[in-house]
């Protein structure tokens, strides 16, 4: 299978999402999160897409939901594995956006994963799943004013 990158947006507690949507909102970071995806395939939950409210313009959507089975603008799958199937027929590189359930289930098959690790005090309800830095290697880092964005690659 192609790679599976996955980009997210996180405090250092992991904090993702409040009242089904960002916690913030950071303009430098939604750019960079349009750079690094534009001409991609990017792989959402159905929640998270209807937080977007719109397929992303210059990227091919993926959404994965179990009860909806067509979207506008979008290629719906029932679950994780078709979805990325997809994905790999698509083109090289397929970028899983969230939110949580999401991240859960493409976690183990990741290998890259974009952070944009986010400072500040800020409060919500939905997290990225627990998991451990040992297992990956930073690759890159560039620093913003209210964020670190940093690339890591999965050891071995
Ligand atoms: N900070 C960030 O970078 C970032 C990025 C993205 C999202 N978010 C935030 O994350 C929150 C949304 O996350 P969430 O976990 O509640 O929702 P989500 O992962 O976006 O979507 C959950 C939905 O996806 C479908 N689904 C999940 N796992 C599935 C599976 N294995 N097979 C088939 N369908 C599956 C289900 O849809 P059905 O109910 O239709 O079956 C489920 O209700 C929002 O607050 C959003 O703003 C943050």
């Amino acid at each position: 299978m192609a790679e599976v990158i996955i980009i997210v947006a996180m405090t250092p507690d992991r904090l993702i999402g409040k009242n089904h949507q960002m916690p913030w909102h950071l303009a430098e970071d939604l750019q960079s999160f349009k750079q690094i995806t534009s001409g991609h395939t990017v792989v959402m939950g159905r929640k998270t897409f209807a937080s977007i409210g719109q397929p992303l313009p210059g990227r091919t959507n993926l959404v994965i939901s179990r009860t909806v089975k067509s979207i506008a603008g979008c290629e719906v799958f029932a679950d994780m594995e078709s979805a990325l199937q997809r994905g790999d027929e698509l083109g090289e590189k397929t970028f899983v956006i969230g939110g949580s359930q999401i991240y859960q289930a493409a976690l183990p098959l990741a290998n890259c994963l974009y952070v944009s690790w986010v400072n500040g005090d800020f409060s919500g309800d939905t997290f990225f799943p627990d998991f451990s830095l040992d297992d990956w290697q930073v690759n890159t880092e560039e620093e913003f004013a209210t964020f670190k964005l940093v690339q890591y690659q999965r050891n071995g």
